[in-house]
């Protein structure tokens, strides 16, 4: 498996770490090795039918969509609406803003992908923190301050994650019960980003938020596609899937006032050869995820800890053992360990100490990584 060397251009590396000589960079959150063949020529043929103007194929979209979620996950969503939109950031967007007023508090639950506040603040909306609390046994849910939050009048909105970005928790059926039945009592819509669905290790299991949503009156739309499972966000389409009309009616609405409901020509091919063919190369990918998680696990130097990776190819790091500050640390990363990867206060104050690696990545990219580590912490040692 090769590395794809595309996926750091210099002007971003310069940008978040200073251009740091001789850095290894393993911190955006897309595959960084070669994506499936069969997306890269199904590609290649549309490139050579030589027409390039307006097509729209949304049915296609949701049928592989579908084919994929019956075969890979036991879920059958035909009944529910499936709607196109350009990105995931896109469909948060717009669901903020037909679903809540500016000035309402959206429930986010940090240590958390750091798009969302900015998607929240940017319309004028409030970030409701619902931390996420580190347990002997990882990372949970803070259910009673989901109560109390979704309690507040004006808070109308929850963005879930699942699996979760960068904490790598898969979300047990129970515990999406639980969100859902509190949204419901509050009247809080729920925004279910699910675009790392596919990506679940050893025996986890997604749970849609649309399972445990069913016949709870619940609020709700859950965001798919992928851009992610297969490193296709720059060919990006992606889907919202609801169970109300009225939902569905008010995002077609907005996005096509906005004129959003555009197709790229590439993008819809990508779609379908990844949800069509894909299946092997996902497996490969998730069996390299748990290959690396496992060298991180058995090879990372004391003081540093792999946080328990259930789902995502994001694994976080526990770095608090060096009890420095955040500066201190992303510095220490960027310059004494010479590794490019997302210092974990970028994800909200609760990531303070930690550090997420993209481990979708050549096994001796990681073994490099893990000997980076090694030779920086000898440093601080002697
Ligand atoms: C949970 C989550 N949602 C959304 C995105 C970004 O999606 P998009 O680029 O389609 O906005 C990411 C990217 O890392 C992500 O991890």
């Amino acid at each position: 498996m090769t590395s794809n060397a595309q996926a750091n251009d210099p002007p971003s590396l310069e940008r978040h770490f200073g251009g740091a000589e001789g850095l290894l960079p393993l911190w955006i959150a897309e595959p960084y090795i070669d994506i499936a063949p069969e997306i890269t020529a199904a590609i290649e043929a549309r490139a050579r039918v030589g027409w390039y103007g307006y097509e729209t194929r949304p049915q296609a979209l949701a049928d592989s969509f579908w084919a994929w979620m019956a075969c890979r996950h036991n879920w059958d969503g035909t009944d529910l609406h499936t709607l196109v939109s350009p990105s995931v950031g896109t469909s948060i967007g717009v669901l903020i803003e037909q679903f809540t007023q500016p000035g309402d508090g959206v429930i986010l639950q940090p240590p958390v992908f750091t798009d969302f506040k900015t998607l929240v603040a940017s319309a004028e909306r409030t970030v409701a923190r619902n931390s996420l609390v580190l347990t002997d046994d990882g990372y949970r849910l803070d259910l009673a301050d989901l109560e109390t939050k979704a309690a507040e009048p004006a808070t109308t909105a929850l963005i879930l994650c699942n699996p979760h970005n960068p904490v790598g928790r898969v979300w047990s059926a129970a515990e999406l019960s639980e969100v859902a039945t509190i949204c419901e009592r509050h009247g809080v819509f729920v925004i279910a980003d699910e675009i790392h669905a596919d990506l679940t290790l050893h025996q986890h299991k997604f749970t849609p938020f649309a399972t445990v949503a069913r016949g709870t009156g619940v609020r709700w739309a859950a965001l798919h596609g992928p851009i992610k499972t297969f490193g296709l966000a720059g060919v990006c389409d992606t889907l919202v899937v609801t169970d109300d009309r009225e939902v569905a009616d008010a995002f077609e609405a907005k996005s096509s006032r906005l004129h959003l409901t555009r197709n790229n020509v590439f993008a819809l091919a990508a779609f379908e050869a990844a949800y069509t063919t894909g299946g092997a190369w996902v497996d490969g990918l998730l069996s390299l995820v748990e290959t690396n998680a496992q060298l991180l696990r058995d090879k990372l130097p004391e003081p540093i800890h792999l946080v328990d990776l259930e789902g995502t190819y994001l694994a976080w790091l526990d770095l608090r053992d060096f009890q420095l500050g955040v500066r201190e640390l992303a510095d220490w990363l960027a310059g004494a360990a010479r590794l490019g990867l997302s210092p974990g206060h970028w994800f909200g104050r609760e990531g303070a100490g930690f550090a997420r690696i993209t481990i979708a990545a050549p096994t001796e990219q990681i073994e490099d990584a893990i000997g980076r580590f090694v030779d920086a912490v000898d440093r601080v040692k002697s």
